[in-house]
């Protein structure tokens, strides 16, 4: 995990060198965002799948980048006034806090669009079909059907009571497609065609639903300054998490329960996903 936290930062200082002129601010923003503090969970997940199918590091790392990009455009916008409202993000000001709410909306804007232009770089896949393939699943998890329609539904879970099921496909969209995208980009990236995902895309569900559970169980008992963003949140906005539905310790068990299926998905998998499996054990036992 450090050595791929390593990695994204470096990539992230040179793709975000800050020009002398007025965007200055702009990079400086986006710098201030993606560089330092995050856990890599995203890009780690496509480098140990893209290791299980011999692809090159460098490709999975730049495809990883990829979709931390997304991510942290997500968080970006996440954190402004219109939706979280927090002040704190990675343990540092939120972009918007820092640098305005105006240069936060274009920070996201900024990583997201990068985000593409990574996936679709020749330098991150020689294989025009691969870095189509890339752009489009990274496309289709980010959106309405995904990352975007899942923040969408966690906004109207606030005026509204969604039971389990409704819940369950928020998680999955807001979080859980992101998540879902990293194994499927190790896949792409190394040629396995859809039908030979399917055990991947079974550990990417179980695994984001409990990466989810997570986050949700931090809000309620995690310490602030060790989770780097604000606790005890979710329930006075009337966010619809397990947590809230299931009480702590029956979200806790389900957590737990996802993890055993999440690793179970890949019984065909040998010695080589033992990374995938530590990553399942590592999401609902982190403390940030
Ligand atoms: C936080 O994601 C937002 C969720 C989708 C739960 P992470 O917990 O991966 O945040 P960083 O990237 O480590 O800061
Ligand atoms: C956000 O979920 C998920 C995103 C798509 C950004 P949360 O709102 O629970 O994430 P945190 O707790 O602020 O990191
Ligand atoms: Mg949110
Ligand atoms: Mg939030
Ligand atoms: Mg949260």
């Amino acid at each position: 995990m450090r050595d791929v936290a390593t990695d994204v930062d470096r990539l992230f200082e040179r793709l975000l060198a800050v020009p002398d002129d007025p965007r200055a601010v702009l990079y400086e923003a986006m710098r201030h965002a993606a560089i330092g503090g995050g856990k890599r969970l995203r890009p780690l997940l496509v480098v140990a799948t893209a290791s299980l199918f011999n692809v090159e590091r460098e490709r999975a790392l730049r495809a990883g980048t990829a979709i931390e990009c997304v991510h942290v455009y997500s968080l970006i916008h996440d954190d402004m006034p219109c939706m979280d409202d927090d002040d704190m993000r990675r343990g540092k000001p939120t972009v918007h806090k820092q640098f305005g709410e105006a240069v936060a909306v274009l920070a996201g804007d900024s990583l997201h669009a990068l985000a593409f232009e990574l996936a679709a770089d020749p330098d991150t896949h020689p294989d025009p079909f691969v870095r189509a393939e890339l752009a489009f699943e990274l496309g289709r998890a980010s959106g309405p059907g995904g990352m975007a329609g899942g923040q969408m539904m966690d906004l109207v879970a606030e005026e509204r009571r969604f039971d389990l099921s409704t819940t369950t496909r928020l998680q999955q969209l807001k979080t859980g497609a992101l998540i879902g995208v990293c194994v499927e980009a190790g896949a792409i990236l190394g040629h396995v065609p859809a039908a030979g995902r399917k055990p991947l895309r079974a550990y990417a569900r179980d695994l984001g639903l409990a990466f989810q559970i997570a986050d949700d169980l931090l809000d309620v008992e995690g310490d602030a300054s060790v989770v780097g963003k604000a606790t005890g949140k979710d329930a006075g906005a009337g966010k619809a998490t397990f947590v809230s539905l299931l009480g702590v310790e029956r979200a806790r068990a389900q957590a737990a329960a996802l993890v055993d299926q999440a690793s179970a998905h890949l019984a065909s998998f040998g010695a080589e996903a033992d990374l995938l499996r530590a990553i399942a054990a590592y999401v609902v036992s982190r403390d940030h």
